[in-house]
């Protein structure tokens, strides 16, 4: 079998990465000085990537430590208090049987006093939280948060997809703005790829969380550096390239590096026997996925209005927005406003600066040829 150095489902160790060397900086200076960070991207952006890589520089060269919160993988608002605690706890290496009870009781006592259930396996520990009333999450959250902050030690915690909060009963908000404000020891990074939740809970005046931290966005990768990470990726995968391929992959995937490392290595698997792809290689891996993923599209296509799917075939075949409103489409600019508001929230636009874009190059590819 061939060794593919492309990856596109990993964060793994060794793969290759685009060091994102600017947004890195900018991150690890707020964390190292405690500050809250906000970083807002799309889908697939790099966000989970580019902080995991933050949190292993910060603890090799700084040794700031990191707790990480994918808030996406807990399921109600019980399990998300029970989460923090366990990692809090983890964190902490509390565990109820080394642990004196004494200093326990007197550093979380609503923790304990919701009768905590804690069961100790050898060398990990589960954490259920039996709660009566509901409305204690949030004290519960904010005693494990809060007690972080007395620990005394360099420390930051990632709320990894932390638009999902909103989804809870009791609203957690409110205790976290608090822990992420009064912690002066340990810094905030919150996360989240559904950017308009994102910028109504961080960027709305009338929010809670208003300002709580300093913005960062993710945008898709300078051209020059996905040129590089595609030569890499061949060389190491033992293939080589003719003309012209590194191009048609870079006029596809538009500095999209989920879809860059998806499509890469969809050719090198193409390759197969052979150690040389050619641009004809490379049209029949794109022809194969959007293929493969037409059913998808067609289905999207299918649930648009009459309203919807012009403005998307304008965006597909000018390759962004820019110039929509002078355009000759039979809809008022309002009409046309609130259309690309509804498709940045279904997530099949992402929005740069002032312009919209199609959020899978792969889609645009199936627009195009759909539209025409
Ligand atoms: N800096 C990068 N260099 C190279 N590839 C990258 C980079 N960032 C992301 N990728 C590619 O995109 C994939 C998705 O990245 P990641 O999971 O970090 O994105 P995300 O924004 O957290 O996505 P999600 O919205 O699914 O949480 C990675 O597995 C990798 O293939
Ligand atoms: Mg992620």
């Amino acid at each position: 079998m061939r060794k593919n150095a492309f990856s596109f489902s990993k964060i793994s160790e060794g793969a290759l990465f685009v060091d994102r060397e600017r947004e890195k900086k900018i991150i690890e200076d707020y964390i190292f000085n405690k500050q809250n960070v906000i970083v807002i991207a799309p889908r697939k952006m790099g966000k989970t990537w580019l902080l995991t890589k933050v949190a292993e520089e910060m603890k090799n060269r700084e040794s700031v430590e990191n707790i990480w919160i994918d808030v996406s993988k807990t399921i109600d608002a019980g399990s998300f208090a029970s989460t923090i605690v366990k990692e809090v706890f983890n964190f902490q290496k509390i565990s109820l049987g080394t642990e004196s009870v004494q200093t326990i009781l007197k550093a979380l006592p609503k923790i304990i006093a919701s009768r905590i259930n804690v069961q100790m396996k050898v060398g990990s520990f589960s954490v259920g939280l039996e709660v009566k009333n509901k409305e204690e999450y949030g004290d519960i959250v904010s005693e494990a948060l809060m007690f972080l902050n007395t620990l005394n030690k360099k420390l930051f915690i990632v709320f990894d997809e932390f638009q999902d909060i909103t989804n809870y009963e009791p609203d957690f908000t409110g205790p976290i703005r608090y822990a992420a404000q009064h912690s002066d020891n340990v810094s905030y990074v919150f996360m989240g790829s559904k950017q308009t939740m994102m910028r109504k809970i961080f960027l709305n005046k009338d929010s809670i969380m208003f300002n709580l931290g300093a913005v960062i966005t993710l945008n898709r990768i300078p051209e020059e550096e996905i040129r590089n990470l595609l030569t890499r990726g061949f060389a190491l995968s033992n293939v080589s390239v003719s003309k012209g391929v590194i191009d048609k992959i870079v006029e596809v995937t538009d500095g999209y590096p989920y879809f860059t490392q998806y499509f890469a290595y969809q050719i090198v698997q193409s390759a197969a026997q052979k150690n040389k792809v050619t641009v004809k290689d490379v049209d029949a891996a794109l022809n194969a996925i959007v293929g493969g993923d037409s059913y998808l599209f067609e289905t999207i296509l299918s649930k648009k209005s009459k309203t919807l799917k012009p403005i998307l075939c304008y965006i597909a075949a000018h390759d962004s927005s820019k110039g929509i409103f002078g355009a000759n489409l039979p809809f008022s600019n309002n009409t046309i406003n609130y259309a690309l508001k509804v498709l940045e929230e279904e997530e099949i636009l992402i929005k740069e600066g002032k312009q919209y874009f199609i959020a899978n190059p792969f889609f645009k590819v199936f627009l195009k040829e759909k539209c025409e």
